[in-house]
């Protein structure tokens, strides 16, 4: 008999409860007897520096337990310095054990990252942590699949992991460690639904062990596995019916009533309310409804810009927020590119005098800069760019010439408008008419070649 009273045979109670966190594309928290990991996936948009440009994603873990996981405190890494050897060990497993039934060159250039993190250990974490990192895995694909940055789920089978071993001289399931840290040997094997083996980690603790008993083994660990395919497959079923993620099915009526109305309404990305506004009054003659990350129920969310381009900020911003909403989103992403500083504060326009977006503290760092500068050309850039849940993306930039005064003038518009006088005319943006400006201005001009895009597409599709 087992000190828990299991068979041999027998696994400790499983329990896997999908969609644990609210904030991965995946979550989970599993229990294999008194061992919790909660393992998450989540998504990041661009693929391993090794596979860029091959359009293949990559899917990575990191491992690690909690101080208060073990009956005495277990240290953090990032008190002692240093990562445990044993967890980079046990995540790269992890990481091979997923890798190996993706088929990364169906992702697309994104990778996921699987994080497990041990919150109460009794033996068997490294199987749990594979076991449930399958079922986040799943999860985040579903999520991403829905909202169409895959057009496939791209994992060809179920994987999962368990540990045997021999105790008091007896082949066992599925080890707590009190019967781990005394085992004889001591294997922990992971295997695909298919019965295929993807690692077999064995070990003679206290003696060597025979190819038959490595049989009798691998044997068990297979019945194992085939348990806890069943929990996996549950969870997965359980959270679909509580969290149906496909959109209903295009059809007649009211369906296709309310997808054509959909897919006219865009979800502006950003949290500016004169580019909100800006984006409305130039988008509605084109026919498209504007609405705002409040309306769309993502009032708080603030992308961070940390690009390099304007491109590469706009399309980040459009991206995730089309994520979140599961609309089409468009971004702007535009700044003040002056001459004599050859481009700045381009990307930095914002956060020019700080990091607050204080417009006040932006025209006076320039205007001081300035000073004594006679060159006083300077342009506004603007990138929009519309991210679809079909995984379409339209990009165009406009850019509206001009030079800078030395004194502020006027006091619409917002930003650097007041110093800035667009070729042609003798007033500064913050003096034109809001009209004026929606016509000639950087956005306008990028929004106006987004809309010749929009036209091409509805051609191609005709
Ligand atoms: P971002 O698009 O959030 O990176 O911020 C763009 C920044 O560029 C704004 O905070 C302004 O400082 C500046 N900017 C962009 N467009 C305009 C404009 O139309 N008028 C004045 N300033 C602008």
């Amino acid at each position: 008999m087992r000190y828990d009273g299991r068979e041999n045979d027998q696994l400790r109670p499983v329990n896997i409860i999908p969609g644990f966190l609210m904030h991965p594309a995946g979550s989970v928290l599993i229990q294999m007897g008194n061992t919790k990991v909660i393992c998450t996936a989540s998504v990041e948009e661009k693929t391993a520096a090794h596979l860029k440009g091959t359009g293949q994603g990559w899917v990575t873990a990191e491992y690690a337990m909690l101080p208060g996981s073990t009956a005495t405190r277990k240290k953090r890494d990032s008190s002692r310095g240093k990562v445990d050897g044993r967890s980079t060990e046990i995540q790269r497993l992890i990481g091979r054990a997923l890798r190996s039934v993706v088929d990364m060159e169906k992702m697309g250039e994104l990778s996921l990252w699987i994080d497990c993190d041990v919150i109460q250990a009794d033996g068997g974490t490294r199987t749990a942590s594979i076991t449930g990192a399958y079922v986040a895995m799943m999860l985040a694909f579903r999520r991403m699949k829905a909202m169409g940055m895959i057009s496939e789920i791209p994992v060809r089978n179920a994987v999962a992991a368990v540990s045997v071993g021999i105790v008091d001289g007896q082949i066992r399931l599925d080890l707590p460690y009190e019967e781990d840290s005394r085992a004889e040997v001591d294997m922990n094997v992971v295997m695909t639904e298919a019965g295929e083996l993807i690692e077999v980690q064995g070990t003679g603790e206290a003696h060597p062990f025979t190819r038959g008993q490595m049989d009798e083994m691998l044997a068990l660990a297979e019945k194992g596995c085939m348990a806890l395919y069943a929990v996996q497959r549950q969870a997965l079923e359980a959270f679909e019916e509580e969290a149906p993620l496909e959109a209903e099915a295009p059809g007649s009526g009211e369906a296709k009533e309310k997808q054509e109305e959909e897919s006219l309404t865009v979800v502006a990305a950003t949290q500016n309310q004169h580019k909100l506004k800006e984006m409305r009054a130039i988008m509605e003659p084109f026919g498209m409804k504007v609405i705002s990350q409040k309306e769309a129920g993502l009032e708080n969310v603030d992308v961070e810009e940390d690009g390099k381009t304007f491109e590469e900020n706009s399309y980040k911003k459009a991206r995730e927020i089309m994520a979140l909403s599961g609309r089409i989103a468009i971004a702007d992403d535009s700044g003040l590119a002056v001459e004599a500083l050859n481009g700045a504060p381009g990307v930095y326009s914002a956060r020019f005098a700080g990091t607050d977006k204080d417009d006040d503290a932006n025209n006076q760092k320039l205007l001081s800069l300035l000073e004594d500068e006679e060159n006083r050309r300077a342009k506004f850039v603007s990138v929009v760019t519309m991210v679809y849940p079909d995984g379409r993306v339209l990009a165009a930039r406009g850019e509206c010439p001009g030079h800078l005064l030395r004194e502020l003038r006027g006091d619409q518009g917002f930003g650097y408008d007041p110093m800035f006088v667009p070729e042609g005319f003798e007033e500064t943006f913050g003096q034109l008419s809001s009209q004026v400006k929606n016509r000639i201005s950087h956005r306008a001009r990028a929004l106006s070649r987004l809309e010749a895009l929009l036209r091409e597409e509805a051609g191609k599709e005709r």
